[in-house]
């Protein structure tokens, strides 16, 4: 299969408008709760922005990963590319039997404005098989889905082969409600192409880790989504019903119980407890008894 300079009519994604920005976004203070509760164990990480996840690994928040702090800086846009296709089926995962390739899973939230999730904001992705095409005919490896009540979305999928002109990534719009659709490509780290694909921004890196041969990576998407700025950047739309004895703000240790609409939970990671984290949307740091 050849690349994106197929014969579509459309422009090839290899026609790039000019090099890729110099600009790298600066260390940001994005999740800074969610950072200072130091949630280290890889399980707990499932329920955290994925600027959080990374700096809990690696002690350091990534430089490239998209900021979310002043709400001026969206997710930039990408061409769509030659090979989009409308009503791809609405499924997580794009994996069928016997899929060859490197397991990948991404996953993350879609932010608006101020920092805040947004819930039921549509991600259509769509990719390269592992030998660099796409399906022009059918709908393997397309897929779309919402974010959920937290704003997160998680894709499985398989890291996309290579094809002439391109370095690797992944196809992707995403729009939230009543809003303008936004066309993007996300990237991986240490990719030698990168250096050389002039429609490569770093602002589009995923951070991505191995695990056990499969690949683990986050995104958090930023939207142009105005939003009213609330006290904490991971402050969100769930709000804890009464009567339950967690709150936020309290430290937790492993361990300690707490009621949640009606319900008891035990503490699994010791962890500050934050806006969106509530025991039933984080089952590493919660287990329901
Ligand atoms: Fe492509």
């Amino acid at each position: 299969m050849d690349g994106d300079t197929g014969t579509t009519g459309k422009l090839p994604e290899t026609t790039a408008t000019g090099a890729a920005p110099d600009r790298r976004p600066s260390r940001k203070t994005v999740l800074r709760a969610a950072l200072a509760a130091s949630v280290a164990a890889p399980i707990a990480l499932m329920g955290v922005p994925a600027l959080a996840r990374t700096a809990s690994v690696t002690g350091e928040a990534p430089a490239l990963t998209p900021e979310c702090d002043d709400g001026d800086d969206p997710t930039p846009p990408q061409m769509e590319g030659p090979y989009f296709k409308p009503n791809s089926p609405r499924r997580s995962s794009l994996l069928e039997a016997g899929t060859p390739g490197t397991r990948l899973t991404v996953s993350g939230y879609a932010f608006g404005s101020a920092c805040l999730p947004l819930s039921g904001v549509l991600l259509d992705f769509w990719q390269a098989d592992v030998n660099g095409a796409y399906d022009n005919v059918g709908f393997r490896f397309r897929g779309h889905q919402f974010t959920d009540a937290r704003g997160a979305f998680s894709l499985t999928t398989i890291v996309p082969g290579l094809y002439p002109g391109r370095t690797r990534h992944l196809h992707v719009k995403v729009q939230a409600p009543g809003r303008p659709v936004l066309t993007t490509q996300l990237y991986f780290p240490n990719e030698p192409r990168n250096s050389t694909d002039a429609l490569f921004d770093p602002r589009l890196l995923m951070t991505v880790r191995d695990t056990g041969g499969a690949r683990e990576a986050a995104f958090d998407f930023v939207l142009n989504v105005p939003q009213t700025p609330g006290p904490g950047p991971t402050e969100g739309p769930t709000t804890p019903p009464p009567g339950g004895t967690w709150a936020v703000g309290t430290s937790y240790a492993p361990g300690v119980r707490v009621t949640y609409g009606g319900v008891t939970y035990v503490c699994l990671q010791g962890h500050q407890a934050q806006p969106g984290w509530e025991p039933p949307s984080v089952p590493a740091l919660w287990r329901a008894e």
